[in-house]
């Protein structure tokens, strides 16, 4: 086949990610997560996630070679997320990749972790359509972002100004006591629960409009929820958990969704994607859907598990950029925790 193969590594957070692609077809997608360690934290510790990544890394290659039946030796390239992201964690992947393309005397692609999440829809859906409209949300971000080309023109429209979607659903949980991450667990408890209470949509109306068109807010929405709960508790009433998940679910996901609708309608734009974490939310999709279909916006959203953060989505960046004929990295590449899109 003409068509490259690419490694790709993502450690910017608590996954260990190694994926291989062959072109634009997902051959593997390895995986070691430390959300387990990070649990009773109720959050991610960064230096757990890069001792965790250190341990997880030799194992994680390996097991992608092996489940792609590729040795070392017949890739094309190397790719690595070299921000944004925890700037401990990051260095672990970036390092590792820079040891194999030295190794291996193969070029080295570093690239932007929220470029990554949209490349991704390739393995599944194929090319992708550009301009797309990309809504990342996550434990980490909440972003819209204008896509002509996801090898170099990526530009970012709004994103949170506060907690990232992800982080608001984490949040609320932990005020239900759900476990961590609580995405899924609200997403769960909401399909048994009526949405009955109308929490805040955060800069969706006036001023606040006017001046973050494109931009998140959802830590008034969490502290509403908090207040309410605890409003409820100190009657002595039983907290309806499915409720408050559902109502508090479904304001989060009408502010994504009405938001990204515009943001297609007024660039002209007719493709729309979602990725990251939250993309998981059974609740986020429908309504997008049901959404993207009245504005005639044809929607992708990669399957569940290649919206997390993961190594394909890395893979699969890294094949683009070495298909569209564009530079590798220097052997020098920094890590940027803080990396723009
Ligand atoms: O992309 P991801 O795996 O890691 C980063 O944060 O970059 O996203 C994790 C986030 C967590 O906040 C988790 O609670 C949320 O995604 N999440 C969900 C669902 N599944 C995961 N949020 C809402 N509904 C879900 N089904
Ligand atoms: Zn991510």
């Amino acid at each position: 086949s003409d068509e490259p193969l690419v490694l790709g590594i993502e450690t910017s957070c608590d996954e260990t990610g190694v994926g291989i692609v062959r072109g634009e077809t997902l051959l593997v997608d390895a995986i070691a997560s430390s959300v387990d360690e990070h649990a009773r934290f109720g959050g991610v510790v960064p230096e757990v996630a890069s001792r965790a990544h250190l341990e997880a890394m030799v194992p994680t290659i390996e097991r992608a070679c092996a489940g792609a039946g590729v040795r070392l030796d017949d890739l094309d390239a190397i790719a690595v997320t070299a921000g944004p992201g925890l700037a401990g964690a990051l260095m672990v992947g970036v390092a590792s990749a820079k040891a194999l393309a030295l190794a291996l005397g193969k070029p080295i692609y570093g690239v932007n972790h929220l470029a990554a999440h949209v490349a991704v829809d390739i393995v599944e859906h194929g090319p992708l359509p550009e301009p797309v409209l990309a809504m990342l949300v996550s434990g980490g971000h909440s972003s819209l972002l204008l896509v002509p080309d996801v090898t170099g023109d990526v530009q970012p429209l709004g994103a949170t100004i506060d907690d990232a979607a992800g982080e608001a659903f984490d949040k609320v949980a932990r005020v239900l006591g759900l476990p961590f991450p609580g995405g899924p667990h609200i997403d769960r408890a909401a399909r048994d629960g009526e949405i009955t209470i109308d929490f805040p949509r955060g800069l969706t109306t006036g001023r606040d409009l006017e001046r973050h068109r494109f931009d998140f807010s959802f830590s008034g929405l969490k502290t509403a929820v908090a207040r309410w709960v605890e409003t409820e508790r100190r009657a002595g009433r039983t907290v309806p958990v499915a409720e408050v998940a559902a109502s508090f679910q479904e304001a989060v996901v009408d502010v994504l969704t009405r938001k990204a609708i515009r943001a297609c309608v007024e660039h002209g734009v007719q493709d729309m994607q979602i990725g990251g974490g939250v993309a998981a939310n059974s609740r986020l999709r429908a309504l997008a859907q049901e959404r993207a279909d009245a504005a005639g916006i044809r929607l992708r959203v990669p399957r569940p598990g290649l919206c997390t953060d993961n190594g394909a989505m890395v893979a699969a960046l890294g094949a683009q950029f070495v298909m569209r004929g564009r530079e590798p990295s220097q052997l020098s590449l920094p890590a940027d925790s803080s990396m723009p899109v």
